[in-house]
């Protein structure tokens, strides 16, 4: 059996991939530290699968926990998601974000030298790419982060790709998520964001199951044709997918040793907020109330992918659209309105 190690697999994205993975035939190892998780997760992982992963909870940042971690398991591949994610906070807090994201990975990465461990996909984002002016964005943009968060993917993107160089059979790749949302079709698994949710979709179902009273539309005077912005909402199973056959790449003869692919992993369309909006009505069959108020700081107009690299590179197109990602979400929100709680 193959054994995929997934840090941060109990969160809303590592839970998926851990999902996809026991499904693809891969044994599964997650750690985290249950810092913005439930164990719920998992235990809802096992009951969808025919198989269950192995749970260990640990810091990151523990080297020791890494050690035994390592020691104890015999970790084929990594899948590396686990960190802090909100901007805000991030603007708020840098030093916890550069402590949990950079130290936190660099331990990792010592720990998989340490223990012979050669393959790593790392989880970045989109945001190292800043404000580029030119749309889609390719792999090749120039990168240009304006947050602390965004500053702490970009600098783990740059270590891990000197750790390949030089390592011996080291084969690792960088994915670049554009807006993961959505859910598994089952409804037991999906996002439950701690607090305020900060961004689209979570907000959105949260209105509709009444938790909060209406939408707000951050600014309808963007250049786009119905005045509010544009992003490349990606399904969080195709996303999943997109992760397995990046493992089945690092595993195979088709990698090269001492390289550090970057992929972008978006659809190549981009939804407007309206558009969004309307999608969810939809989906949900009922009115959501909204309001269109002030931009929000730091938004930009469009961000979305060029795609093209993930099927050339590993044979991988996003395949579910704007209806699924919202009926899938919603139908996670609807079952569970408080979340894993
Ligand atoms: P999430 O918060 O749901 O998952 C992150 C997981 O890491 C959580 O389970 C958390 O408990 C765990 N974790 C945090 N600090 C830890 C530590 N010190 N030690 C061990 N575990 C720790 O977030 P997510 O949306 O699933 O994101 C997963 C990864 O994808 C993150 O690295 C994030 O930066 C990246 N990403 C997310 C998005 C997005 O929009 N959700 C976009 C681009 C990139
Ligand atoms: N929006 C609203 N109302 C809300 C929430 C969001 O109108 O209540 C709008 C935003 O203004 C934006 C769009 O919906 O135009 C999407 O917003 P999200 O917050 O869902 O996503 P962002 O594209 O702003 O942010 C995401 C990630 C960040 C990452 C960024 C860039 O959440 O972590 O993409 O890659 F930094």
């Amino acid at each position: 059996m193959t054994t995929i190690l997934t840090t941060g697999g109990a969160g809303y994205i590592g839970s998926h991939i851990t999902l996809e993975l026991l499904n693809s035939g891969y044994d599964v190892v997650v750690f985290d530290n249950f810092h913005n998780s439930s164990r719920k997760s998992i235990e809802r992982v096992s009951r969808i699968t025919n198989g269950a992963p192995k749970l260990v909870e640990g810091d990151i940042r523990d080297q020791a926990a890494l050690d035994a971690l390592f020691a104890s398991h015999k970790i084929d591949a990594v899948i590396h998601l686990a960190g802090l994610k909100a901007v805000g906070e991030s603007v708020a807090r840098p030093a916890f974000y550069y402590d949990v994201n950079v130290a936190g990975s660099t331990a990792l990465f010592n720990a998989m030298l340490k223990h012979g461990v050669r393959h790593a996909v790392f989880s970045s984002s989109a945001t190292v790419y800043g404000e580029p002016e030119i749309m889609p964005i390719e792999e090749t943009t120039a990168t240009a982060p304006v947050n602390p968060y965004g500053k702490t993917k970009l600098m783990v993107e740059q270590i891990l790709t000197d750790i390949t160089g030089i390592g011996e059979g080291w084969r690792s790749m960088v994915l670049r998520y554009f807006n993961p949302v959505g859910a598994h079709i089952s409804g037991q698994i999906g996002e439950d964001p701690l607090g305020f949710p900060d961004n689209l979709f979570p907000f959105i179902a949260q209105v509709a199951t009444g938790r909060r009273e209406k939408l707000n539309i951050f600014g309808d005077d963007y250049p786009t044709p119905d005045g509010t912005a544009i992003r490349d909402y990606i399904h969080v199973m195709d996303l999943a997918r997109g992760h397995v056959k990046a493992i089945d790449y690092l595993l195979s003869e088709r990698a090269e040793n001492n390289q550090t692919p970057i992929v972008n992993l978006g659809t190549g369309n981009g939804f407007s907020v309206k558009e969004v909006h309307a999608a969810w009505q939809k989906a949900c069959g009922f009115n959501i109330p909204a309001e269109i108020t002030a931009r929000r700081d730091g938004d930009v107009t469009i961000y979305c992918a060029d795609a093209s690299k993930a099927e050339a590179l590993l044979g991988w197109k996003a395949s579910q659209g704007l209806a699924e990602m919202c009926e899938d979400h919603w139908r996670w929100q609807k079952a569970n309105p408080q979340g894993y709680s």
